[in-house]
């Protein structure tokens, strides 16, 4: 997450104070880039549903994240023969897009469904024995007004109580 950001900033507000919801903010953490990859892990470890939160950049994610897929899901730790770090945890992507959803489809800018471009996402779970979930997608994001984001918002608290609850 960048720090220019707004609905990504408000999103993350929004769950923030949840009891056994942490937020760990990478741009935040690590500003120029050297990611502790023993923390990552760790936290890893401890939490049962992870979530890429992250705006969408070049059909994809921003560096600093895609830095944390190389780094971070390390072969023997995250996926391997032997490896089952993450094996059944629950795992999501949240986006936001600046490309409105009618031009993710056939015809429209984008082409393809957003969920074509979140497949390797999908499958890098899939390789770490975790189970991938829908993804929470906020699209068209320079043209909210504040009471979208203020539905987004509520949706994604509920969204979260749901995973935390298990259900
Ligand atoms: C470097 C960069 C790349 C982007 N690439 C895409 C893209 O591939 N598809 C898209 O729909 N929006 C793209 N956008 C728009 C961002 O997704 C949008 O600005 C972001 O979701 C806004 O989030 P915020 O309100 O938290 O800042 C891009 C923006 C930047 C700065």
């Amino acid at each position: 997450m960048e720090q220019k950001s707004r609905v990504n900033k408000e999103l993350i507000e929004a769950v923030a104070d949840m009891e056994h919801v942490t937020v760990n903010n990478l741009y935040e953490r690590y500003p120029d880039f050297f990611i502790d990859v023993k923390y990552e892990q760790g936290l890893l470890l401890k939490h049962d549903v992870i979530i890429w939160h992250h705006p969408f950049y070049w059909y994809s994610s921003p560096a600093l994240l895609k830095e944390w897929f190389d780094l971070v899901l390390e072969h023997g730790f995250a996926y391997g023969k032997d490896a089952f770090a993450l094996k059944g945890k629950q795992v999501m992507n949240c986006i936001t897009t600046g490309g409105r959803e009618s031009t993710y489809a056939p015809g429209g800018l984008n082409r393809y469904p957003i969920t074509d471009y979140l497949l390797p996402f999908k499958q890098s779970a899939y390789l770490c024995k975790m189970n991938y979930l829908p993804p929470f997608v906020v699209h068209g994001v320079h043209l909210l007004t504040e009471d979208e984001i203020e539905n987004y918002k509520k949706e994604y608290q509920q969204l979260m109580m749901s995973l935390r609850n298990n259900n």
